[in-house]
């Protein structure tokens, strides 16, 4: 079997509940992925060997969700060549969200971080297929069916 295109990683397993949104709009997409926890404070030589190794290892797209001192995607994204896709999560340890939307979204400039909305996991998801998609025309077809889907949705909901 091949290695995943995309890796989707979190801070702890209670981000999972929010974070699982993501592996299903892949799943969707046909698109092959692994998901783990890496932590930047808990765990802080596993997400370092974690960078360093993605792009190595064949991953494509890094999706990684934290909440509250959310650290692990701009850390990962300080160590990676690859795109990394932050998902600010509100969690316990969160003041209101913010603190975890800020976090992963005031990155310094050199260290981009493509930042969704807060519990925005679903978006992470369809985002990196976008990705994948710009080369890779199957990918690319999926998700132009996807969003006429969205439409016709909102076309019946305007019938009714
Ligand atoms: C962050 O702290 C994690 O990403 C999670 O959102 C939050 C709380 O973690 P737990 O205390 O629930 O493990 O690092």
């Amino acid at each position: 079997m091949s290695n995943p295109e995309v890796s989707i990683i979190m801070g702890s397993d209670s981000d999972l509940q929010i974070m699982q949104a993501a592996a299903y709009m892949l799943e969707h997409f046909g698109i092959s992925y692994e998901l783990s926890i890496v932590s930047a404070h808990r765990t802080p030589e596993r997400m370092v060997e974690f960078a360093k190794n993605a792009a190595d290892r064949g991953i494509k797209v890094i999706i990684a969700g934290a909440g509250g001192a959310a650290h692990l995607p701009g850390m990962v994204a300080s160590i990676t060549p690859l795109p990394v896709i932050g998902v600010p999560v509100l969690s316990s340890n969160s003041i209101d969200g913010w603190d975890s939307v800020l976090s992963i979204l005031q990155m310094p400039g050199g260290v981009p971080v493509a930042t969704v909305a807060l519990n925005g996991a679903k978006n992470a998801g369809i985002l990196a297929a976008s990705i994948l998609g710009a080369s890779d025309p199957a990918i690319r077809n999926k998700i132009a069916d996807y969003k006429s889907t969205l439409q016709k949705e909102v076309d019946e909901k305007i019938k009714k």
